[in-house]
């Protein structure tokens, strides 16, 4: 895909070359986006356009064929006076209730219908739509992704039948020529978030036999390659147990699989500068071990590396921006099945930080990774660690399918999160850690159980890891319920990409 920034000077005429907004209507495209607001007050360029129409746009939403509210849309086609083959209207609701939000909704409605014509070109005067508290690097970054991921599809796997390849390859981005220089940074940070995130959906879409621990591995080799800031460290099976991650190791057991520990590091700026280290659960598929999950679904059990895929998609994302931080991603991954060697229910085993777990059920394995990931983290002095985990059912039954789960002790690192993603649109809730939780993780044999019982399930693995992040700012993402979608629709999301890497930008900026 091929984007580009074309200026228009606001009340200064026909001064650039480019398009200005009353010249429109002379836009040679195969498809016009223009934005309406519900109220009749046509935006900048739909009034235009509608002036030189001889009002046409305004009696069709009079006569009620285009009511402009909030991701309605009108297409019209060849317009005597207007060079575009068609001009897509999108409505945009009220002008007041217009926010980040509410932009987006209209953005998909526009990306929906401008596939189904075909086009091969757009241009795009979305972007140049005002709002109150508009940003415009983080609007051309939401028009940048939202077109992506209207032409994902995920079709490696097939051979036959018809692979509808999208016809849309160039757009051209409105925006107001004071904008310039934001804008451009704006497409270039969100082509690099749109790779990131199409990285982590065809990861999450691969089958496990294919996508393994080692495919993980060879991932963030490539990766590695294509971009001359990062690095890849991959460790094998050995050098994991010399690092006395037991507790990661003894869900490998089961698995014919090898596993892997994936560090991938990023440096942006100075080696003195702490970096943020992102942490991923890379459980390549989750059968439940000895602890046997039903059959029914169990297929979706191979996006349970999404969190690894998600920060592979980061690191991915922050590298093409060239962010000054550094960020290092630590990625533990592995397979969880029953066999002869499996771990058993009541098994006791010694993480990396010396705390003993017995682990009552097999089945709680992302925290059985993850804890030995947190602990193997300290080493990097790190300013923040976020692990992001599709950790439990529980935050499914809680949050459902909009909500990422938050944990953290850290009101700041916590409201930084919550903050970024709302403005990415890839929103989290926070969730509790108080220390009462911690009584149900007591074990009559160990330092701690793997579990805590029917309640607050969530909550409880979260508190679980909490115990190995004493040395550092923490929090943690429970993705089970945003990473995929089920069902008819059934492929990987991309989540958390967005939270993470605008977390990331404004980290860079701060
Ligand atoms: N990967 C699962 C969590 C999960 C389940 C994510 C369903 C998305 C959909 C995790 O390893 C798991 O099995 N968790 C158990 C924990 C329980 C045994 C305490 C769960 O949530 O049932
Ligand atoms: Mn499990
Ligand atoms: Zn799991």
């Amino acid at each position: 895909m091929d984007f580009s920034i074309k200026v228009y000077e606001p009340n200064k005429g026909h001064k650039t070359d480019e398009a200005v907004s009353e010249d429109a209507i002379r836009v040679k495209t195969e498809c016009l986006v223009v934005g309406v607001f519900e109220e009749k007050a046509l935006s900048g360029i739909a009034k235009h356009l509608d002036i030189l129409s001889n009002g046409m746009l305004g009696r069709l939403i009079e006569c009620g064929e285009f009511d402009a509210k909030l991701g309605s849309t009108l297409i019209l086609h060849e317009v005597v006076g207007w060079s575009a083959i068609r001009v897509l209207f999108v409505g945009l609701g009220s002008e007041s209730d217009l926010n980040a939000k509410t932009f987006t909704t209209a953005t998909r409605a526009a990306v929906r219908v401008l596939m189904m014509t075909r086009a091969t070109d757009a241009f795009w005067c979305l972007t140049a739509v005002p709002f109150k508290e508009r940003d415009t690097a983080l609007v051309i970054r939401h028009t940048i992704i939202t077109l992506h991921d209207g032409m994902y599809s995920f079709s490696e796997m097939k051979t036959k039948g018809e692979v509808t390849v999208p016809a849309l390859r160039q757009v051209a981005l409105m925006s107001s020529i004071v904008d310039l220089g934001i804008a451009q940074i704006g497409v270039k940070q969100g082509e690099a978030i749109a790779h990131g995130i199409k990285l982590t959906k065809d990861l999450g879409n691969l089958p496990s036999n294919v996508c393994t621990p080692t495919y993980l591995a060879e991932i963030a080799k490539k990766i590695a390659k294509d971009f001359p800031n990062l690095t890849a460290q991959i460790l094998e099976t050995e050098q994991i147990r010399a690092l006395k991650m037991h507790s990661f190791l003894s869900v490998a057991r089961g698995s014919v699989e090898m596993p892997r520990l994936i560090v991938l590091k990023y440096q942006g700026t100075g080696a003195e500068v702490s970096p943020i280290v992102l942490i991923g659960k890379g459980v390549t598929f989750d059968s439940g071990g000895i602890s046997l999950k039903p059959g029914e679904g169990m297929d979706e059990m191979k996006y349970d590396m999404c969190g690894a895929g998600s920060v592979l998609g980061t690191m991915r994302a922050v590298a093409e921006m060239d962010l000054k931080l550094n960020v290092i991603a630590v990625i533990p991954a592995t397979e969880n099945m029953p066999s002869g060697m499996a771990i058993k229910p009541g098994d006791i085993v010694t993480s990396m930080s010396g705390q003993t777990i017995e682990v009552l059920n097999t089945d709680a394995e992302g925290r059985l990774i993850l804890c030995d990931a947190l602990t193997y983290a300290e080493r990097f002095k790190p300013v923040a660690v976020i692990d992001i985990a599709t950790l439990t059912g529980a935050c499914v039954v809680a949050l459902g399918h909009v909500n990422s789960g938050l944990f953290s002790k850290s009101d700041t690192l916590a409201t930084e999160l919550l903050v970024a993603g709302r403005q990415a649109n890839d929103t989290v809730w926070r969730m509790p850690l108080d220390d009462e939780y911690h009584e149900l993780l007591k074990s009559n044999f160990a330092d701690m159980a793997n579990i805590g019982g029917r309640y607050a399930g969530c909550v409880t693995a979260a508190c679980f890891l909490s115990r190995f992040t004493e040395k550092y700012d923490w929090a943690h993402l429970d993705i089970a319920g945003t990473a995929w979608e089920s069902g008819a629709s059934k492929g990987a999301t991309g989540r958390p990409v967005p939270l993470l890497t605008h977390f990331l930008i404004h980290r860079e900026s701060r």
